[in-house]
């Protein structure tokens, strides 16, 4: 017969074991999860705003983002490692981050309402040149030069 003891200090261990795998991916990063959803624009549906990088870089480092159609229709143009848009100050002026989250790397996403990016995970937002406007990230994103050559958006990673 299995004393009282015993028995508490079975159920204990097989209560710890079941629970451990749980308690793990409670405390995993929100990146997995943000990471299908943030390379979506705001409707799932909308899928003109994001594109992928092109693989071709002209001879001075630029790469092609997207198009001018794009950005223009959009307001801003969004990969996996740049995010484009119009200087709410000079629209004639083009802005170019890096769209991971300085905090902890999740995506941000731009909303073009607020004219700012917003990060998905512990709601940092930044501006459109990358500056911090709410933590908890301290840090701007990355900024990168951008440019437009006819009709294509091109930008130096
Ligand atoms: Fe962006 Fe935490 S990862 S605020």
């Amino acid at each position: 017969m299995i004393k009282r003891r015993s028995f508490l200090g079975y159920f204990s261990i097989g209560w710890l074991t079941a629970c451990f795998p749980v308690v793990l991916a409670a405390c995993a990063p929100k990146q997995a999860t943000t990471e299908a959803t943030s390379s979506t624009p705001d409707s799932a549906s909308d899928d003109k705003t994001t594109s992928k990088p092109a693989a071709k870089k002209t001879a001075d480092g630029f790469t092609v983002v997207g198009t001018v159609a794009q950005l223009e229709q959009a307001g801003y143009i969004q990969t996996k490692q740049v995010a484009v848009t119009k200087d709410p100050a000079n629209p004639k002026q083009l802005l170019a981050v890096n769209p991971k989250c300085t905090h902890q790397g999740c995506d941000v996403k731009w909303m073009a309402g607020a004219k700012k990016y917003d990060c998905p995970c512990h709601s940092a937002e930044y501006a459109a040149d990358g500056k911090v406007l709410k933590g908890p990230a301290t840090k701007s994103l990355a900024k990168y030069p951008a440019k437009i050559v006819g009709t294509q958006v091109l930008v130096k990673v």
